[in-house]
């Protein structure tokens, strides 16, 4: 017999679900694949599988012997994965991630679903700003950062996962609550909430209005995204947050989006490590984790 393992789980879900057009749709094939590996793993063993009465299929003498196997071969293949991602490592082990505080809201859900797949390892996660990314990047001490963009100055390898736009927000009673694509000059007396020197939230704030040529006054100070929110929902004055820091106050309307010209302003979240760093397998699978799977960690985009 030649058999592969593929014919193996196809003939497994067709005699499980006793169906061809259900088991396609769990395994998310055609129905025409489907019956093409039934039909080569017939031919390989030289005996029918199935046998169709009506509309309905049944096992054959030599469906339902196979179909007893079927259970202990997939349960020692998967006891099989198992052992050879031990030996990778990436049960056990440790990852060390820092991220911008920008970035916690959503990372704090990314890491959770990870840390649910491989639940024999230990996290330990730092939210902090741009600044002092950089510097924890210089001095080599995270396994993976993630970041609004890659440092100057210091020698990394990064990668792109996600789009990351900044939105002004007001008070649901502000004046321009309900004005279309206002024009950033109207900005120019403004004095707005803003994060503290050194986030990259601010730095990026700042180069779009140097860009525009538009003055941006900065008001009260503040070290987190949090913070701001509140203060602009307090009257405080206006603000400007990436829109993964929004989630609740968007649901429940404590706070909303201007229609501003030019805005959002479109930056990108960056997964970063130093150059040659060599990852430990749990580092390696959770960039591939980000890289595949952040959008998912979303609820909420412009
Ligand atoms: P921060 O992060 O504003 O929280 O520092 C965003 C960024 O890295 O750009």
């Amino acid at each position: 017999m030649h058999l592969t393992l593929r014919q193996l789980e196809v003939f497994e879900a067709v005699a499980r679900l006793r169906s061809y057009t259900r088991a396609s749709e769990s395994l998310h094939l055609s129905q025409p694949a489907v019956s093409m590996q039934i039909k080569q793993f017939e031919e390989n063993i030289g005996l029918p599988l199935f046998e169709q009465v009506g509309k309905k299929i049944f096992l054959t003498e030599a469906g339902r012997e196979i179909f007893a196997y079927t259970a202990d071969i997939q349960q020692k293949l998967a006891e099989a994965e198992a052992v050879i991602k031990e030996l990778k490592g990436v049960q056990s082990g440790k990852l060390a991630i820092s991220v911008a505080t920008t970035a916690s809201h959503f990372t704090t859900r990314l890491l959770a679903a990870f840390a649910e797949q491989y639940n024999g390892i230990t996290i330990s996660l730092d939210i902090t700003n741009r600044e002092s990314l950089r510097r924890q990047l210089e001095h080599n001490e995270p396994d993976l950062v993630i970041m609004g963009q890659p440092p100057e100055g210091v020698d990394v390898e990064s990668a792109i996962f996600m789009e990351n736009s900044l939105v002004m927000i007001a008070p649901p009673m502000h004046p321009l609550v309900t004005a279309k694509n206002i024009p950033l000059k109207h900005f120019t007396e403004e004095h707005f909430v803003v994060r503290e020197y050194g986030s990259g939230t601010r730095g990026a704030i700042q180069r779009f209005f140097d860009v525009h040529n538009v003055p941006f006054h900065t008001g009260i100070e503040m070290s987190s995204n949090e913070a701001i929110k509140q203060a602009v929902e307090a009257n405080l004055g206006l603000g400007i947050v990436s829109i993964h820091t929004l989630e609740l106050e968007m649901e429940t309307r404590r706070l909303v989006m201007l229609d501003v010209e030019d805005f959002p302003i479109i930056r990108h979240w960056h997964i970063v490590q130093r150059t040659g760093k060599r990852l430990s397998p749990v580092a390696l699978a959770f960039k591939q984790f980000v890289l595949d799977e952040a959008q998912k960690f979303i609820r909420i985009s412009q």
